[in-house]
């Protein structure tokens, strides 16, 4: 079949990934592998970016990634499977893209100016230039499709811009990639906040039926419900939230909201038949997941393999590259 493009995305290996990363991404991403020509990066360069202290978790963290991404259904054989690190082709583009743009450009991007400001963390050049370096992920394959979430459009922006400016000056060289948002929502965690790892509200691909019972058992509900008999609100009940993204049962999920508003169901019957949508279908996953982590070596041959096929794609654009920059 012919494939419509190619795609280049990835996630920093920063652990296990979740049900956010799930249904927002990594289903999303299993599917596009239909239609395009995929290239799925671990992005371990961009992880010093926020935590250089910790190279001791880089390693297992890579795993857990991989793991995860396997189990979910991104299939080595169709796509490939490149670590950052491993092609140096990525941060060879990356310094000669950081001549076409500018540090104040840099400073309005919002993801930067937040993690400065309201996490803290030092305004390093790594930092700062974060999105510099992605745009060498997605340009040094000349990738023109990037899924990833509404977080990440402005340095989708910033890689468009990086293009348009390289073309211009250089001729035409590499594509304007697309971001391509997924249509799904954005996951609320056990607290109702969004699910973030650092939140300490996430159910993990990983965790067994007991941590994901205890996890739905203890979520957050509607805050205006004191007894059962009260009318209960479904919009906006990360329960009911997950009920319709989770439960296969439309039938039980309906007549569940109707008795809930009613104030004729409790909060405990609600969870236990999320407990039991949730590992319904979670478990074929978690058998996946099971089996590929019982064999390491073939978790980081994809891995190995993927990045030996990626880094020709990488080195024939930097030939193009330099050349084009006078560096012959
Ligand atoms: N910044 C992305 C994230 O935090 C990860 C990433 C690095 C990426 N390089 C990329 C995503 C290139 C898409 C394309 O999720």
């Amino acid at each position: 079949m012919e494939k419509k493009g190619r795609i280049l995305t990835g996630h920093r290996p920063t652990g296990r990934r979740h049900l956010g990363h799930l249904v927002g991404t990594l289903e999303n991403w299993a599917r596009l592998q239909d239609d395009y020509q995929c290239l799925f990066l671990i992005a371990d360069l961009h992880v010093l970016t926020t935590d250089y202290t910790h190279p001791e978790h880089i390693q297992g963290n890579i795993v857990e990634v991989l793991t995860d991404w396997l189990a979910a259904g991104l299939d080595p054989e169709r796509s490939t499977f490149v670590l950052q690190s491993a092609v140096r082709e990525h941060a060879e583009l990356a310094l000669l893209f950081s001549m076409l743009v500018t540090v104040s450009r840099l400073g309005r991007n919002p993801t930067y100016k937040e993690q400065v400001k309201e996490l803290g963390l030092q305004s390093s050049l790594g930092l700062l230039a974060y999105p510099v370096l992605q745009a060498a992920d997605i340009l040094v394959y000349k990738a023109d499709t990037v899924p990833v979430g509404e977080d990440q459009i402005p340095h989708i922006e910033i890689t468009r811009e990086v293009a348009r400016r390289f073309n211009s000056t250089y001729g035409e060289t590499f594509p304007e990639p697309q971001g391509l948002l997924s249509q799904a929502p954005r996951l609320p965690g056990i607290d109702n906040r969004t699910m973030h790892t650092s939140y300490g509200n996430a159910i993990y691909l990983s965790d067994d039926s007991q941590t994901v019972e205890e996890k739905v058992m203890s979520m957050y509900t509607d805050p205006t419900r004191i007894h059962t008999t009260d009318p209960g609100h479904v919009e906006g009940n990360p329960v009911f939230t997950y009920h319709d993204i989770f439960n296969q049962d439309r039938e039980e999920v309906e007549e569940l909201k109707a008795r809930y508003r009613a104030g004729r169901v409790g909060d405990v019957e609600v969870k236990r038949r999320l407990v039991r949508a949730l590992d319904h279908y979670l478990t074929p996953l978690r058998e996946k997941r099971r089996e590929f982590a019982a064999r390491p070596d073939y978790v980081w041959g994809a891995l190995r393999e993927g990045t030996s096929r990626a880094r020709p794609i990488a080195q024939a654009t930097m030939t193009e590259v330099r050349e084009k920059m006078g560096l012959t």
